[in-house]
């Protein structure tokens, strides 16, 4: 069992990364310092933590702005909080942002984890109670076909743009290990859905839309496979990994809950319908099927036989569950959605927020 004391979380106030920090904090024994680099790009949000900040702030939980493409500021990170882990989620994350500009992702993805990467080696030089955990995607692997599964071992196809970054920082990070001994582990994970998701990915536009009753757009046929997976529940297999898992391994974490969009989207509707008392189908009529995306990737399923054997981790929270504490996070946090949506939350950073 790793002992972590000064753990540098990047990309901290977006999605996974706030909901991971909210779970070291408020639901494990850690008693060291986590600090959260983030650049606050459009994803970044610390409303995400602004409960978190209150609490914590400046005992075990720091926040600092800034870049991971930013050499200076990372060596300046490193030595101020004598950092000893590094658990990597800062990226540029969704794919069609990815097919509409990939410079972005080729700078942060790429040269942002390479930067990390070069710190921590110059850095720990030969300590060996240090460790990088880089956060991956399944995306790494390629498509699948109505059988089979992506395994660690599954050889790497990445096809978007964004998924062509990660598995580009994937080998780096693999690099690092074999070449300079730098202890790292690594996951690749499906998709996650949850509080906090910015609503430019599947669930939380068609919840929001489903709100506003707008437009429900599935892209293609609908008949895309994707592996869905409470955020929580990756974030607590992260957790097992930084503490447990094998220096120099790789981890898939996956929900072993494959879904066609067209079906979560009908299942998202029926339970909005019910909650908002609407009659049946009343929301269904807002499905629109619209050009696919390019390159779209058919089917992903992940086997992680590998993270329950070796580490014992499980899922804990059900589709139907998670998909219900999700309608129900959205249905109260108004404001935080108005903010996002008007991009309010830059005022409400100026405002909240003072560079240290
Ligand atoms: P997100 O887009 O919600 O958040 C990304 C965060 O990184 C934001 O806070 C943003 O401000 C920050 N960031 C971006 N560029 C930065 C930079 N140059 N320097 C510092 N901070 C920067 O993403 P997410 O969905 O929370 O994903 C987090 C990680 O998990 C990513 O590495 C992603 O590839 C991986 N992942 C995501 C999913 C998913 O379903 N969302 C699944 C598997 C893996
Ligand atoms: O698999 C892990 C990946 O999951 C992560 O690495 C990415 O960061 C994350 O964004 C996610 O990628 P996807 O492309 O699978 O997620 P997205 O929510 O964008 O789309 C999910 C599926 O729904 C996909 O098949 C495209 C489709 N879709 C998406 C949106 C936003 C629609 O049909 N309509 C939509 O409006």
């Amino acid at each position: 069992m790793r002992s972590l004391k000064n753990i540098l979380v990047t990309g901290g106030a977006g999605f996974i990364g706030a909901n991971f920090v909210r779970f070291v904090l408020e639901k494990t024994d850690f008693k060291g310092r986590i600090i959260n680099l983030d650049k606050l790009t459009y994803a970044g949000n610390l409303e995400n933590l602004s409960d978190i900040e209150e609490k914590t702030a400046g005992k075990n939980y720091f926040f600092e702005k800034g870049d991971i493409c930013d050499s200076e500021k990372i060596k300046t990170l490193f030595e101020k909080y004598d950092i000893d882990t590094v658990i990597h989620f800062a990226a540029e994350s969704h794919v069609d942002r990815s097919i509409h500009g990939p410079k972005e992702f080729i700078e942060t993805n790429i040269m942002g984890t390479f930067t990390l990467l070069e710190t921590a080696r110059t850095y720990w030089k030969d300590k060996k109670e240090v460790l990088f955990h880089h956060v991956s995607t399944d995306e790494v692997y390629g498509s699948l076909g109505e059988t089979g599964f992506f395994y660690e071992t599954t050889p790497y196809d990445p096809r978007s743009p964004y998924s062509a970054s990660k598995a580009s920082s994937d080998h780096l990070v693999n690099a690092y290990h074999h070449t300079y001994g730098l202890p790292v582990t690594m996951s690749n994970c499906s998709n996650n859905y949850g509080p906090y998701q910015f609503p430019e990915k599947l669930i939380p536009v068609m919840i929001l839309n489903i709100l506003n009753e707008k437009n429900l757009p599935v892209y293609g046929d609908g008949k895309n496979i994707r592996d869905w997976l409470f955020v929580e529940d990756h974030n607590s297999a992260v957790w097992e990994i930084v503490k447990k898992g094998k220096t120099g391994e790789t981890y898939n974490i996956g929900g072993e809950n494959e879904w066609e969009n067209i079906k979560l989207v009908h299942t998202l509707c029926e339970k909005m319908e019910k909650r908002m008392k609407k009659e049946s189908g009343y929301y269904k009529k807002l499905i629109t099927y619209v050009k696919d995306r390019p390159g779209h990737d058919r089917r992903y399923a992940i086997n992680c036989d590998k993270l329950k054997k070796e580490l014992g981790w499980n899922q804990s929270v059900d589709f139907n569950q998670g998909l219900d504490l999700t309608i129900e996070w959205y249905l109260s946090h108004n404001e935080w959605i108005q903010n996002i949506q008007s991009g309010e939350y830059r005022n409400w950073i100026e405002k909240n927020y003072q560079e240290r």
